[in-house]
């Protein structure tokens, strides 16, 4: 077990990030909102293999979430975050509270076009400006040579990459895959939400996803090959779907055959909402 250094202000942060440099130590980020699960720690093992150093950060970015969404009831579990961070040999947590982070008077937002808009966007307008800026801030107070995201968030990793090429921020950005429960639910801090029986309808969300992308790579037609998919979802027992949808996996736009996509969707268990998405191999 390593001696995990848990830091809370920007300037604690930036005099150990020094020391690293100066000792000429590569470093890698996992930008997380805690209450972490075995997909963060796969994270963090990626980040080990990448630098000598790992710093975590715990923040739960009010910024973005919707005032209608669920920022008081997010999971919050700092104690057991930091235990696991120890056992997983993470180096560092940054763990701000919302004044470090945006203090009285903050004005500013970064905006991402691009593989921003629709899907997510359309939903949640204002999740990926959140998103973006407390990306964007973390980078810059702890100057990491890369950086670790999820492929769970898809959309968001095509975001954040979009963000460091637009802003010439050098973080070199790692995609990892998305680790699942032995019935293919993808891990996610918002399956902490759910019951047995709700568990049970979640974990349909990843075969209807699978079989669909099947279906396209085979030649089925989209429009209805995803709505077949929001039908299925509805019939397994989800409440609504906010959408199914094939696009080009590095950009986001409107998917083509003879590239490589990715389907990705959006639906509600009750008042919890999941994503996921997978691969639709190229023709
Ligand atoms: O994926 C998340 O947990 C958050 O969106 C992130 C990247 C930590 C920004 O708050």
């Amino acid at each position: 077990m390593s001696g995990l250094i848990v830091v809370d202000t920007i300037a604690a942060l930036r005099a150990q990030i020094r020391d690293w440099r100066q000792d000429g130590l590569r470093i890698a980020m996992v930008p997380t909102m805690g209450a972490l699960h075995d997909g963060h720690i796969s994270l963090v093992r990626i980040a080990l293999e990448q630098a000598e150093r790992c710093v975590v950060s715990i923040f739960v970015n009010p910024t973005q979430f919707a005032p209608t969404e669920d920022l008081d009831k997010y999971p919050r579990q700092l104690a057991r975050d930091i235990e696991r961070l120890q056992e997983a040999g993470a180096h560092l947590a940054f763990t701000p509270g919302v004044a470090e982070m945006y203090p009285d008077g903050f004005a500013t937002k970064i905006s991402v076009g691009g593989p921003a808009a629709g899907l997510e966007t359309d939903f949640r307008p204002t999740f990926f400006d959140g998103v973006a800026t407390v990306v964007a801030k973390l980078f810059l107070q702890a100057a990491p040579n890369c950086a670790v995201f999820g492929e769970k968030d898809y959309q968001q990793l095509c975001v954040v990459r979009q963000l460091c090429r637009d802003l010439n921020l050098p973080v070199e950005i790692i995609g990892a895959p998305t680790v699942r429960d032995s019935h293919g639910l993808a891990m996610s801090s918002r399956n902490a939400y759910l019951g047995e029986a709700e568990l049970e309808v979640a974990r349909k969300l990843n075969s209807v996803l699978r079989r669909t992308a099947a279906e396209l790579a085979a030649g089925a037609n989209e429009t209805s090959a995803t709505g077949d998919a929001a039908e299925a979802l509805i019939r397994a027992g989800f409440r609504k779907v906010d959408y199914v949808a094939a696009r080009e996996a590095g950009t986001l736009a409107p998917w083509r055959r003879d590239r490589d996509g990715r389907l990705l969707a959006a639906a509600w268990l009750g008042t919890t909402r999941l994503i996921d998405n997978v691969e639709i191999p190229g023709a």
